[in-house]
């Protein structure tokens, strides 16, 4: 009888713009304060992307460390999946532009948007490919500029977001890696975080990010409950089973609400948002990728990923490290 193959997560990368945003700085943009940001959110600070600083390169420069980290070639790719909501163009893809740049010749390149679940939907897909058999290599990247598409002049959304990518290269192996992933959508809430620009709706529109934050932050805490409920379950797992919880980098009282479905100490959650802000789809390989490097995530434990966006979009994967 044939082995049962897993995705591995072999290594992990992440990247950040140099220039950093304080809370403090943004007082002299908007009519804010670091108290109220801290209190509401938990961000002190977020890394901007620099002019011409592209999406692609922040994807590019997560994925080179994160190859580096698996010893992986470009050229032993088979695929390269980018989550993303801020793509360097309408076409071709960023993934095509990462992969071209990386060499990794013939590997198939692909786009996912899915807001700020963006890499739990990447990694989701890049999982189905090597179970399969029909992938064995796959770079998942999670790349963001959205404070490109911030309203800057709105202080109860510009506040919150930031640039970066994390990646992950995933290898099919006999040992257990991802266990499960679960996605979601509902549609019918876009127009409660949404940027109402488009291509064939016509690019007359402000084209920045619109949030009803108070309704996102409701449906945010309830889905993640639902979607972590759904992994544990689907594996039979219990909460007291898993060493990290590894969220999407929103706002701190949504990890926080998380956490306390999971009865997890805060002492067991990965917290990059303070530094990074959102990154929206950069932001869940980003926190994993701090948590690996600072040797606090380590093999054979069991992580549980999640994430909410707009869409909406939430999601969740199990896996062993
Ligand atoms: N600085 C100072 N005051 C601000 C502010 C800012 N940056 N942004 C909003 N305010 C004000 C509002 O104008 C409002 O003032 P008012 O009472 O005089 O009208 C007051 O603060 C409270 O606003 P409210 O929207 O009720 O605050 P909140 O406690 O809900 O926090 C968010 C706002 C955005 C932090 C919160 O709703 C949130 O985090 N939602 C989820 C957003 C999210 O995570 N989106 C991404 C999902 S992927």
């Amino acid at each position: 009888m044939s082995k049962r193959i897993y995705s591995r997560i072999a290594g992990t990368g992440s990247y950040l713009p140099e220039k950093v945003l304080t809370n403090d700085d943004l007082t002299k943009i908007v009519d804010t304060s670091d108290e109220w940001i801290q209190s509401r959110t938990g961000i002190r600070e977020r890394h901007i992307a620099a002019e011409g600083e592209t999406t692609g390169d922040l994807g590019y420069n997560a994925a080179l460390r994160a190859l580096e980290a698996a010893g992986i070639e470009p050229s032993q790719l088979d695929m390269i999946i980018v989550g993303t909501t801020t793509p360097d163009l309408i076409f071709p893809s960023t993934a095509c532009l990462i992969q071209a740049r990386l060499g990794a010749a013939g590997a198939a390149a692909f786009d996912v948007n899915a807001a700020c679940s963006g890499f739990l939907f990447a990694l989701s897909t890049a999982d189905k490919f090597i179970r399969s058999g029909d992938a064995r290599h796959v770079l998942v990247i999670g790349a963001e500029t959205l404070t490109r598409i911030v309203d800057w002049s709105d202080r109860t959304t510009c506040v919150l977001f930031g640039d970066g990518a994390g990646a992950v290269v995933l290898k099919a192996d006999e040992e257990t890696g991802i266990l499960s992933t679960h996605l979601h959508a509902d549609g019918s809430k876009k127009e409660l975080l949404w940027n109402p620009i488009g291509v064939s709706t016509g690019l007359d529109q402000p084209g920045k990010i619109l949030m009803k934050g108070n309704d996102v932050f409701k449906y945010a805490v309830k889905a993640l409950d639902s979607v972590v409920d759904e992994a544990l379950h689907a594996n039979g797992l219990d909460k007291s089973d898993l060493d990290w919880l590894i969220p999407h980098q929103a706002n701190l009282r949504i990890i926080e609400a998380t956490a306390r479905r999971l009865d997890m100490p805060m002492e067991q959650v990965i917290v990059t948002v303070d530094k990074h802000g959102n990154t929206s789809s950069g932001s869940v390989p980003l926190a994993l990728d701090a948590a690996i490097r600072s040797g606090r995530v380590g093999r054979g434990q069991l992580l549980l990923l999640e994430a909410f966006g707009g869409g909406f979009t939430w999601g969740s994967a199990l896996l062993r490290y």
